[in-house]
C-alpha cells in the first residue's frame, strides 16, 4: 500500500477501533498506540526516509493532517465518557438524603465558665478588667505585703524572665494596678491566665483565675460574705452552702477560704454508698480564698486610711471541673474535639 493511503488508512482504523472503547484507561492504551512515540504514526512516518525527497513534504503534510484527526476523534471520545460517567453519577445521588452539616466551632469550657462567673459579678456592678501576664515583681509580690525575702517568692513556685520580670502567679497584682489607676471606690472583676511552675495531675503550669476587688467606706467582711455567698448561688444553684475556714494571704487580713457544699454527693460525703472522690467524703470543696485587703495594700497605692475593702480569687479549671462533673485537669489544655464538642 503506498504510503498515503496507509495514512488514510489509520484514520478510519481508529474510528473504528473507537467505537468499542467505553473506558477511559483503554482509550488512552488506544492514544499511545496511535500517536505515542513508537505507535503506528511513528512507524509510517519512519518510512518517510524510503521516499523520493520530492514526495516528502506532501507526505508530511498529510501526516500532520492525520495526527489532527485521530487526536480529534479521541478527544471527542474522552469527552463521550465524561459526560457519560457524570450522569451515571447524577444517577447515584439522592437528594432526599439528609445534608453534612458544616463543622460548627464553639467557645472553650474554660472561656465559657470565665463568661458566667464575670457576669454574675457584673451583674452586681463590678467592672471587668485585665492586667498583663508578664508582670514587674513589684506589682505581683513586692505591693501585696510580700517583700523581697518572702517564701512565696520562691523560684520553685515562680517563673522568672529576668530577676525583676515574671509571669504573674496570681491575678491580685491587678488588684495594684486598679487602684493605682482610680481612686475609691471601686468594684473591679479580673478574669485571667497565671503561671507557676507546678505540673501534675491536678496542676499545669498555666491555669486561669478570676480576681475580685471591692473598696470603699464601711465595707466588712459581712459584704463579702453577701457577695460570695450570692455568686455562689448563681453559679451552684440556690440549694449550695457556703463555709468560710481562717487562712492566711500577705495580701488580706483576715483571710478566709471558701468552701462550697460538695455537688457529686450533695454534701453527704458518699456517692450511692461510695466515698465521694470529689470531696474526700468530708462534703465541702474549696473554691477560692478571700478577705479584707491588708492595710499594707492600701498603704502601697497611697489609698485614704480611713477605706476598707474585700478581695477574693478564685481557679477557673477548679470551679468548671465541679460544675461539670469533669474529673482530669487535663481535659481544659488537651484540646480533644470529643470532649470540646459536648459544651457547645
Ligand atoms: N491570689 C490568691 C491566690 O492565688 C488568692 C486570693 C486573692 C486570696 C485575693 C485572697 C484575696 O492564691
Amino acid at each position: 500500500m503506498d504510503i498515503l493511503e496507509t495514512l488514510d488508512e489509520l484514520v478510519d482504523e481508529t474510528r473504528r477501533r473507537l467505537s468499542d472503547i467505553a473506558e477511559e484507561q483503554a482509550l488512552e492504551a488506544l492514544r499511545i498506540d496511535v500517536l505515542g512515540r513508537k505507535g503506528r504514526l511513528s512507524a509510517i512516518m519512519g518510512r518517510l526516509a524510503e521516499l523520493d525527497p520530492a514526495e516528502r513534504p506532501k507526505v508530511g503534510e498529510k501526516a500532520n493532517a492525520v495526527k489532527q484527526a485521530c487526536t480529534d476523534l479521541i478527544e471527542t471520545r474522552r469527552k463521550d465518557i465524561a459526560a457519560r460517567k457524570e450522569e451515571e453519577g447524577l444517577a447515584r445521588f439522592d437528594p432526599t438524603l439528609p445534608g453534612r452539616a458544616p463543622w460548627q466551632g464553639s467557645l472553650h469550657p474554660t472561656t465559657c465558665v470565665i463568661d458566667q462567673l464575670c457576669g454574675v459579678f457584673v451583674s452586681m456592678g463590678f467592672k471587668a478588667v485585665s492586667g498583663p501576664e508578664v508582670e514587674h515583681d513589684y506589682y505581683n509580690f513586692e505591693a501585696l505585703n510580700m517583700p523581697a525575702a518572702h517564701p512565696a517568692r520562691d523560684m520553685q513556685d515562680t517563673l522568672y524572665i529576668t530577676p525583676t520580670t515574671l509571669l504573674r502567679t496570681h491575678t491580685s497584682p491587678v488588684q495594684i494596678r486598679s487602684m493605682l489607676a482610680s481612686p475609691p471606690p471601686l468594684a473591679v472583676i479580673v478574669p485571667g491566665k497565671v503561671y507557676r511552675r507546678d505540673s501534675d495531675l491536678t496542676h499545669t503550669p498555666m491555669f486561669h483565675q478570676i480576681e475580685g476587688l471591692l473598696v470603699g467606706e464601711g465595707v466588712t467582711m459581712a459584704h463579702l460574705r453577701g457577695t460570695l455567698t450570692t455568686f455562689v448561688q448563681a453559679v451552684f444553684g440556690a440549694d449550695t452552702r457556703i463555709r468560710f475556714r481562717p487562712s492566711f494571704f500577705p495580701f488580706t487580713e483576715p483571710s478566709a477560704e471558701v468552701d462550697i457544699s460538695c455537688k457529686l454527693c450533695g454534701g453527704t460525703g458518699n456517692c450511692d454508698g461510695e466515698p465521694c472522690r470529689v470531696c474526700k467524703t468530708t462534703g465541702w470543696v474549696e473554691i477560692l480564698g478571700c478577705g479584707m485587703v491588708d492595710p499594707a495594700v492600701f498603704e502601697a497605692v497611697d489609698y485614704p486610711a480611713d477605706v476598707t475593702g474585700f478581695a477574693f480569687g478564685l481557679g477557673v479549671e477548679r470551679v468548671a471541673m465541679l460544675k461539670y462533673a469533669i474529673n482530669d485537669l487535663r481535659m481544659f489544655f488537651e484540646n480533644d474535639k470529643r470532649f470540646l464538642e459536648q459544651f457547645l
